[in-house]
């Protein structure tokens, strides 16, 4: 059946119609007085979003793009960067800083953990000498499933006196994440996820300590330059030609997002991703990250039951239900699945994605008593 596919993947995520048909409209002038209208409405709702009074810059590129725009604008060869690694978005960060050449150490544990708070700590006391001068970080690791405390960690950046460069690539417009109340200098995020738009866009802003940061970098990246973007958001503008349709449908989005308010998204995100976990422990699976207080509320990893594959459960799903799951990455490809119940998803959603798992699973032979999922969300949701 055509056009019945629902994504339930990490991004992209669904989009509405109403933002769908701002993007299918014919381009307008990149400097036109129109579109300057439509800039000054969405640098002003993107402050919103990232709690900041900070610019925030608007990338035409993948998430990916704004990590690299962070780095390439903070590191000067030879500068001591600690990266944070859960999973393969906080190893990112470490291979950015060292194709900038950084002398990058790791802190890294196991998939499925989130940093201890004060192994960061213990570190950066030890530290005496401010040799560490940026600290990388993944708010919500999609990867794994798992949620930093960005709050905590960030503070004992703060309190070191290095930079915190923040992935909320997964976590903003899902889950909390105060850039200036937390003190975070570096915030970075794509458009494909909480924001509902499809890919090609991606936001930084940057706090005053990195500004100044960034002014002693010797060679900061030409496209992605903070100072040449952030002087085109002063005057409504962008830099270079931007993704016209795509920043139309981002003003709708974010129009959205201030109607329903954070506060609401982030209880509705908590809501849906809580529901979903206990639907799916009534099923009789199990969660590859069993600790409620470090799960993901935007991206839930599943463990497959014994002698079901991943690839039986993805296919079953998307050829029969027309919903869309992604595999594990890397060494955890084929041994998890994930869940998206990131950004414009509602309780309807849920219900009817746990309910044809249940029936996927039903099909390829797993042994629960069919409907237990849906019994558990429909309760958990009025509770
Ligand atoms: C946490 C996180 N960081 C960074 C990225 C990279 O973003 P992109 O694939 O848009 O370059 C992703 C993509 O899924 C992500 O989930």
């Amino acid at each position: 059946m055509r056009d019945k596919t629902f994504l339930m993947i990490p991004g992209p995520t669904p989009v509405p119609e109403s933002v769908l048909l701002d993007i299918a409209k014919h381009p307008v002038g990149h400097r036109s007085s129109e579109f300057a209208k439509v800039l000054e409405s969405v640098y002003s709702d993107l402050k919103y979003v990232f709690q900041t009074k900070n610019d925030v810059i608007v990338y035409t590129a993948s998430g990916t793009g704004a990590m690299d725009a962070a780095l390439s604008n903070l590191v000067n060869p030879g500068d001591k960067v600690l990266s944070l690694v859960i999973g393969n978005f906080g190893q990112r960060w470490a291979k950015i800083a060292k194709s900038l050449g950084a002398d990058v150490e790791v802190i890294e544990v196991e998939p499925g953990k989130a940093i201890n708070p004060q192994e960061l700590k213990d570190r950066l006391d030890r530290d005496v000498n401010k040799e560490i001068k940026i600290v990388t970080l993944t708010q919500n690791e999609t990867s794994t499933g798992v949620t930093n405390d960005v709050k905590t960690l960030v503070s004992y950046i703060k309190e070191h006196g290095a930079l915190s460069v923040v992935d909320g690539v997964t976590s903003i417009g899902a889950m909390e994440c105060k850039m200036d109340e937390w003190g975070i200098d570096v915030l970075i995020s794509g458009s494909q996820k909480g924001f509902m738009i499809p890919p090609g866009l991606s936001f930084l802003a940057a706090s005053e300590k990195a500004w100044e940061v960034q002014r002693k970098c010797t060679r900061p990246d030409f496209y992605f330059n903070w100072e040449t973007n952030r002087k085109s958001v002063i005057a409504n503008s962008t830099a270079f030609t931007p993704a016209v349709s795509l920043i139309a449908g981002l003003k709708t989005a974010l129009e959205m997002i201030k109607e329903e308010g954070l506060d609401n998204i982030v209880e509705r995100h908590t809501k849906l991703a809580k529901a979903l976990r206990e639907a799916l422990r009534a099923i009789g699976l199990k969660l590859f990250v069993e600790d409620d207080s470090i799960a993901s509320t935007s991206i839930t990893a599943i463990l497959p039951p014994e002698n079901i594959s991943v690839p039986d459960i993805r296919k079953t799903l998307k050829n029969d239900y027309y919903i869309e799951v992604a595999n594990g990455q890397n060494q955890l490809k084929d041994k998890i699945f994930r869940m998206g119940t990131l950004g414009f998803v509602c309780e309807r959603d849920v219900i009817m994605a746990v309910g044809s798992l249940e029936a996927a699973l039903y099909k390829l032979g797993h042994k629960f008593e069919p409907g237990s999922g849906v019994a558990a969300v429909i309760k958990y949701l009025n509770k």
